[in-house]
């Protein structure tokens, strides 16, 4: 197995300094080491460049930075896809989780269609049109999905570039008014900590991959670290109470490398700044390890 790391230290789609640094501390937990001790080609391929938001012609506007996000998501899709291309898993550390429309759309230009696997607290759903905090790190699921009035919607492409049928949620607890709307419109997967909890995290896999693994070319994981329950990841942003635990967590990324099916994976929203002792960024690299196939026997 092959793999590419990429680095994205973009905090301009977050409200909050310190994302930037995630890339650093992912690395600083050894990734790259993990991956190698396992077995698995691991190439570090360095960083994605990002402009700083402190540069003078940067002002903020009510959505933040939506012409610099356009430049890095773009370089992203650029280089995930040529690293794809290769017969390479492009393994891409964030950074906010806008960065998951350059992922998305550069996955999608190499592979075909893709099955996403989206981990996190929140839906991501939002628009230019509907966001209650212009943060764009809560918007890229509805731009991949095609909607949204916006340039990032075709990053790479024009348009669409994930089908709503090949789209699941994971550990959803905080959802906004009109992305509840997008959610019924759409027909997105979701499976809620309700559904969790009910259900347990074995047959919310099963369901999910069999959804993100029908029809589909290849599949994505986009893990935004915020999923887990707060304790066992506190460096994150936009923390909810209630969320994925540390067993839970790792037997859905265990689950993932039994189907054998992933091709790209994502681990954003690490904010060493309000983590502790890198406490986010280590299972980071456990999580990345454990979904490409480590197993305890
Ligand atoms: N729904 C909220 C918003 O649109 C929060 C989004 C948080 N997203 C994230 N990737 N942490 O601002
Ligand atoms: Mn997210
Ligand atoms: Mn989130
Ligand atoms: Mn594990």
């Amino acid at each position: 197995m092959n793999t590419s790391i990429i680095g994205v230290p973009m905090d301009l789609g977050a409200n909050r300094r310190g994302v930037d640094m995630g890339p650093s501390a992912i690395r600083y937990a050894d990734l790259r080491a993990k991956l190698e001790e396992i077995g698995i080609d691991a190439k570090d391929k360095g960083n994605i460049s990002v402009p700083l938001p402190e540069i003078d012609s940067m002002e903020a506007e009510e959505i933040k930075y939506p012409k610099q996000i356009e430049a890095v998501t773009n370089s992203l899709a650029l280089q995930v896809s040529k690293e794809a291309s290769q017969n390479r898993i492009p393994i891409i550390l964030g950074g906010d989780h806008s960065i998951a429309i350059g992922s998305i759309a550069g996955m999608k230009q190499a592979v075909g269609e893709l099955g996403v696997l989206w981990f996190d607290a929140h839906a991501d759903l939002n628009t230019f049109e509907t966001s209650p905090s212009g943060n764009i790190h809560g918007m890229p699921l509805a731009f991949s999905l095609g909607y949204g009035n916006s340039n990032l919607v075709n990053c790479l492409e024009k348009g669409q570039k994930i089908k709503p049928e090949n789209t699941v949620l994971i550990g959803t607890r905080s959802i906004d008014e009109p992305e509840k709307e997008l959610i019924e419109k759409s027909g997105v997967t979701v499976f809620t900590m309700y559904d969790l909890d009910k259900m347990g995290m074995n047959r919310v896999m099963e369901e999910a991959l069999s959804i993100v693994t029908s029809n589909t070319d290849g599949v994505h994981v986009s893990l935004d670290m915020d999923a887990l329950d707060p304790v066992e990841a506190p460096g994150v942003g936009t923390p909810v109470r209630g969320g994925i635990n540390y067993r839970e967590v790792h037997l859905a990324m265990e689950l993932i490398a039994e189907a054998q099916c992933i091709n790209s994976m994502e681990v954003v929203e690490v904010n060493p700044i309000l983590d502790s002792v890198n406490r986010t960024g280590d299972l980071a690299v456990e999580l990345v390890a454990s979904a490409l196939g480590e197993r305890v026997l």
